[in-house]
């Protein structure tokens, strides 16, 4: 079947620095690297990497060229990537020697996707393929909505978290991807946990602990590998869209859980987002 994932492409520019700047500071780097990112496209490349068939929906600017074709290189089908006006959706990170990061993100194009494009797309999917999901683009309910209409399991990252889109996606969810942080805020927002919004599968991330999952009143915890943490972001995109890749070849949720939590702790040893994110033959090779 196909992953068809609704989601930010953004240009991660990470500048290495003594500290994180001071309002009013001005400092210079001691180095840029440039990289692929955003939930969106890094939750892509885990799903290709994992093996799905995966198809990429999102916009970039004539300055991202170079993410389509990095997203190509990674296996996703970009046919359904738009090319506007720009400029594309972007992050400047800061990073300091003991690994702190202060973050700009710049939505650009991912939050002007034509709503006539998403739905065009989704048009073309079948029954039992999978929708994905987060909060970094526009047209999210509206296209959950419709991809459950079509007969889509709907599955939702909620991050970074928004409580307006949080309340108007859930009622078309099936899956809902969190992390603990973000299970907070939504018990904050809701007044509900994770386990009493009535999904059929929740799955809440805690880091260097593993996961849990909720499932029909049950909870079922994963423990994670014990490894030497180099740079955790993008660890719960691929742990994401491992966990998607796992369902969508018809694996029990235990089994999909298992090589997702393999892959995201690969992931955290390596620096860097999208261009880090595991093979699945590196995934199962993985034993630490
Ligand atoms: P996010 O990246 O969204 O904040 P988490 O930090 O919860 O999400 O990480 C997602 C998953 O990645 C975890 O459930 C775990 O399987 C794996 N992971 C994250 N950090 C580590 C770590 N330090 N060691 C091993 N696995 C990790
Ligand atoms: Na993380």
């Amino acid at each position: 079947m196909t992953i068809w994932n609704l989601g930010s492409i953004n240009a991660d520019h990470v500048y290495a620095l003594p500290h994180i700047p001071a309002p009013g500071e001005t400092l210079a780097a001691r180095s840029l690297t440039q990289g692929l990112g955003g939930k969106g496209a890094n939750m892509s490349v885990a799903c290709a990497r994992a093996g799905g068939k995966t198809k990429h929906i999102g916009a970039i600017g004539p300055d991202g060229a170079w993410m389509a074709d990095r997203l190509r290189a990674y296996g996703v089908d970009t046919a359904a990537i738009l090319t506007l006006p720009g400029p594309s959706g972007h992050a400047i990170i800061a990073l300091d020697d003991r690994a702190e990061n202060t973050i700009i993100v710049f939505p650009g194009t991912n939050r002007q996707i034509p709503p006539a494009h998403i739905d065009a797309t989704l048009a073309g999917a079948a029954p039992g393929d999978l929708f994905l999901t987060q909060n970094e683009t526009n047209h999210q309910p509206e296209a959950a909505f419709s991809a459950r209409l079509r007969g889509l399991r709907v599955a939702y990252a909620a991050a970074p978290f928004d409580a307006g889109a949080v309340r108007a996606i859930l009622p078309h969810a099936d899956l809902l991807l969190l992390n603990e942080v973000e299970a907070e805020q939504l018990r904050q927002a809701t007044g509900q946990g994770p386990a009493d919004l009535g999904l059929s599968d929740v799955i809440v991330t805690l880091g260097a602990r593993g996961s849990v999952w909720l499932q029909g009143g049950q909870e079922h915890r994963v423990p994670a590998p014990r490894v030497t943490p180099v740079d955790t972001t993008g660890a719960g995109d691929t742990f994401t869209g491992y966990v998607l890749a796992g369902l969508d070849e018809g694996r029990p949720m235990p089994d999909a859980l298992a090589l997702a939590t393999r892959a995201a702790a690969l992931k955290v040893t390596r620096p860097g987002a999208a261009d880090a994110i595991p093979t699945r033959a590196e995934a199962e090779a993985f034993h630490p």
